[in-house]
């Protein structure tokens, strides 16, 4: 039975597509997003981020336009565009903000609609930023519009954890709007909701939940180092601790994407903002960004600084995710290049043209061989599969396999060449 409201959500990427195709079960929902392929594509009925099933997508209900006006006068208006940093790792808000500016035209003061925010900011984003923006356009806030906050949550690749799994934390500048979220988000989760102390509370929730990500995987990171310094495998360290009942299971490797390593500069930028230096923060970033370079450089310490042919197995920024954006695996590309290696790359979950777009070149097929150096960076499904004999042939003979990801790790044994990983 759909619900009163007519939901509009603005952004239509990893986030918004579930979550639009989720509220368009239980209310009347648009989805807008300013990529005019993105629409058309979604309007064919296939969603390249994998997220969503082709045969869900074409039942849905869901409205799909890339025009702002067909989204006027609607009563909820749910923001879910990219938060970036710049090149300075400061973050860049001209998304949200130019999405905030295209609903303020959008909106019916009449209807005094809520708009919500999903897209991770640091607190006072929402109601320093955004609502300025919006009483620029002449609205007053409380009378025109209101004010929410609700994190996301989706892990992309992640089929278990769904937007209509996890518990919705809410947020709202009055009690009416904390209830108006609790009943639309409620409608679509069976997890339920919870609601923050205020919408900056929401905001400073959903930034520390990646940021502790980040600095726990660092924390591995720099065990890693030091144990392969000390001529110990990290995993084995980590074997050994994790049958300890507190300790927490994170596993070292490159962090990329749009979010864990995006997400704890905004929070450095909130802090340094506010006279805080945060060393803790910031020290956990330079650890997992110079993991690649640190990964190249051991490798190629091991070959008796020996450049040859290198093999790069994984791409995106994470396993059994087509996304290229923010992925570390470029870093290993790049330092591998800088010592003189001639290096081929394969992904076998990403689109081979934005791999040449991106990279510069043709990702290989799969069987290949003859290489000094076979990396294997990310944990996509076909690559965790491959056997021990598969393997070897990849790599020529005095060549090493190098399994940051430990997918290998059981055939070690059987792989008959020099083997690698923490
Ligand atoms: N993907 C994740 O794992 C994840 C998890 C939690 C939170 N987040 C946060 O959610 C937000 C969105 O992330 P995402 O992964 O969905 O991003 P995404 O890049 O996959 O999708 C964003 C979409 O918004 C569209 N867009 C950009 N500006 C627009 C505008 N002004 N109007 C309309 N559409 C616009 C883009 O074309 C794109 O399709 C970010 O703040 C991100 O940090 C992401």
């Amino acid at each position: 039975m759909p619900g009163r409201e007519r939901i509009a959500v603005i952004g239509l990427g990893y986030v918004g597509l579930p979550l639009a195709l989720a509220l368009a079960r239980q209310f009347e929902t648009i989805g807008l997003d300013i990529d005019s392929g993105r629409v058309r594509e979604l309007r064919g009925g296939h969603d390249r981020t994998g997220e969503i099933e082709d045969a869900k997508l074409s039942a849905s209900t869901l409205t799909l336009t890339d025009r702002p006006e067909d989204c006027a006068g609607y009563d909820v208006y749910i923001v879910t565009v990219p938060t970036p940093v710049d090149s300075a790792n400061q973050p860049d808000l001209r998304p949200v903000e130019s999405a905030t500016r295209t609903v303020a035209g959008l909106i019916d003061p009449a209807l005094r609609p809520t708009i919500v925010y999903e897209s991770t900011v640091y607190p006072g984003v929402t109601e320093e930023v955004c609502a300025a923006l919006l009483e620029e356009a002449g609205l007053v806030r409380g009378r025109d519009f209101r004010l929410g906050y609700s994190p996301e949550r989706i892990n992309p690749g992640d089929k278990v954890h769904t937007v209509d799994k996890i518990v919705k934390v809410i947020a709202g500048e009055d009690d009416e709007v904390c209830a108006q979220l609790e009943r639309i988000y409620g409608a679509v989760t069976e997890a339920g909701t919870f609601r923050a102390a205020s919408i900056r509370a929401a905001e400073g929730a959903k930034v520390i939940e990646n940021a502790q990500r980040d600095i726990n995987v660092a924390f591995m990171n720099e065990v890693a180092r030091i144990m392969a310094d000390a001529g110990v495998s990290a995993w084995d360290v980590l074997d050994a601790a994790r049958t300890k009942w507190n300790f927490l299971p994170f596993e070292p490797g490159l962090v990329g994407g749009h979010c864990i390593g995006v997400d704890p500069f905004y929070l450095a930028h909130l802090a340094e903002k506010l006279g805080h230096q945060p060393q803790v923060i910031l020290a956990g970033r330079d650890t997992n960004d110079t993991m690649g370079a640190w990964i190249i450089d051991r490798l190629h310490a091991r070959r008796g600084g020996k450049a040859g042919r290198a093999l790069v197995l994984g791409l995106t920024f994470k396993e059994n995710v087509p996304d290229l954006r923010n992925s570390r695996s470029a870093d290993l590309v790049e330092r591998l290049e800088y010592l003189g290696y001639d290096v081929a790359i394969a992904d076998p979950v990403a689109d081979a043209d934005e791999v040449r777009q991106t990279y510069g070149r043709a990702p290989v097929e799969l069987p290949a061989e003859g290489f000094d150096l076979v990396i294997g960076a990310v944990r996509h499904a076909p690559y965790q599969a491959m056997g021990a004999h598969e393997l070897a042939a990849m790599v020529a003979p005095g060549g090493t396999i190098a399994d940051i990801k430990a997918m290998w790790r059981d055939q070690r044994g059987e792989i008959g060449r020099d083997y690698w990983s923490f």
